[in-house]
């Protein structure tokens, strides 16, 4: 087989119950819940080439210069999970890979891209196989759990699932599944403006900061909280009782935030304008009954969930009321992915 070229874009997503703490080979401590974005993108290619050797090489360039970083944290998953990816040996690997959401957000997403990542290679494994069926998103889903966590609800449009729930029986902790026919209809047209109060860079990684939840004195209470969230939320999304919803997003963001604050060493993610987002969000839905809600990633960013309904009211406060907080100005207007 002469040169060919694979390519997937792959969105973030964003939790609504959230995945902090994990064990073994990326496995997490509790189930998680998100909504699955459309703008926020990473858009990978890769071209193939047979190099008449029995091993793979790799060259990886982010939005068209190297990046050192990333190429290393590939190399490690490929070696890392060798006996999934044999299909690669032989094969020169050009691997281009760019983001459409802002180099200055402060937003990087590895959901999208390890998931964009998962999504070529399996495509790779189609092309030296010949073999012309489509994809198996599980399987992509699981592959992505492996370089990701949250990348493995990245493969799904609308909403996922990841992590075993006794509610649901076909749920895993290896690998996500779609909620998409589990959602009321109100949940596929939800907005997530996402402000960004600060674009710098995250001062904890998601690594360091998993292994802070281990030893952690409110980890037992933590994973029990998460589990009763995740079966709460599962009935919120059936009957669309938004008050719930609201409830349980806001709750699992700033229980996420107080993780950090109490674990060792500490850390202090959200800066006074994440504050005066939040109090803004909480008084401008007391004052309109708009169900619109925050989320937080685990930085000072802040997510603004709300339904189609309400858009054209929150989209006049964010500009009256929340733009004066955040970083330039800066706000990405996202939504949820639908199928297509
Ligand atoms: O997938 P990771 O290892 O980057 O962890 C993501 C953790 C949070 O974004 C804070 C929560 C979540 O469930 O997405």
């Amino acid at each position: 087989m002469n040169g060919f070229s694979v390519s997937a874009v792959s969105p973030s997503n964003i939790a609504i119950v959230k995945y902090w703490g994990k064990h073994g080979n990326q496995l997490p401590n509790n189930p998680s819940i998100s909504f699955t974005l459309s703008r926020c993108c990473t858009d990978t290619k890769i071209k193939c080439r047979q190099n008449g050797s029995e091993n793979y090489a790799l060259h990886f360039l982010f939005e068209g210069k190297e990046s050192p970083k990333f190429q290393e944290k590939i190399e490690k998953y490929l070696a890392e999970n060798q006996q999934y990816f044999g299909f690669l040996k032989g094969l020169d690997l050009e691997v281009e890979s760019s983001n459409s959401f802002p180099h200055s957000s402060g937003i990087a997403s590895s959901a999208a891209s390890m998931s964009a990542l998962v999504l070529c290679l399996l495509q790779i494994e189609k092309a030296v196989s010949h073999d012309a069926t489509p994809l198996d998103m599980r399987k992509a889903s699981f592959l992505s759990r492996l370089a990701s966590g949250s990348a493995a609800r990245s493969v799904f449009p609308v909403m996922s699932l990841w992590g075993a729930t006794p509610s649901v029986p076909d749920s895993s902790d290896d690998y996500a599944m779609s909620l998409a026919n589990m959602v009321a209809p109100v949940f596929k047209t939800y907005h997530d403006s996402i402000l960004i109060v600060s674009n710098k860079e995250k001062s904890v990684s998601s690594r360091a900061g998993h292994s802070l939840m281990n030893g952690h004195p409110k980890a037992e209470q933590r994973y029990k909280t998460a589990r009763e969230n995740t079966e709460r939320l599962l009935k919120v999304l059936k009957n669309g009782d938004l008050e719930t919803f609201v409830q349980i997003a806001e709750s699992e963001a700033l229980q996420l935030h107080e993780l950090m604050a109490t674990s060792n060493p500490p850390y202090k993610l959200m800066e006074p304008n994440t504050l005066k987002i939040i109090d803004k969000v909480r008084e401008f839905r007391h004052e309109t009954k708009l169900q619109a809600c925050f989320t937080l990633d685990a930085g000072p960013n802040v997510h603004l969930l709300y339904p189609d309904a309400c858009a054209n009211e929150v989209k006049c406060f964010i500009t009256d009321e929340l733009l004066q907080y955040c970083h330039d100005n800066q706000c990405i207007d996202d939504v949820v992915k639908n199928e297509k």
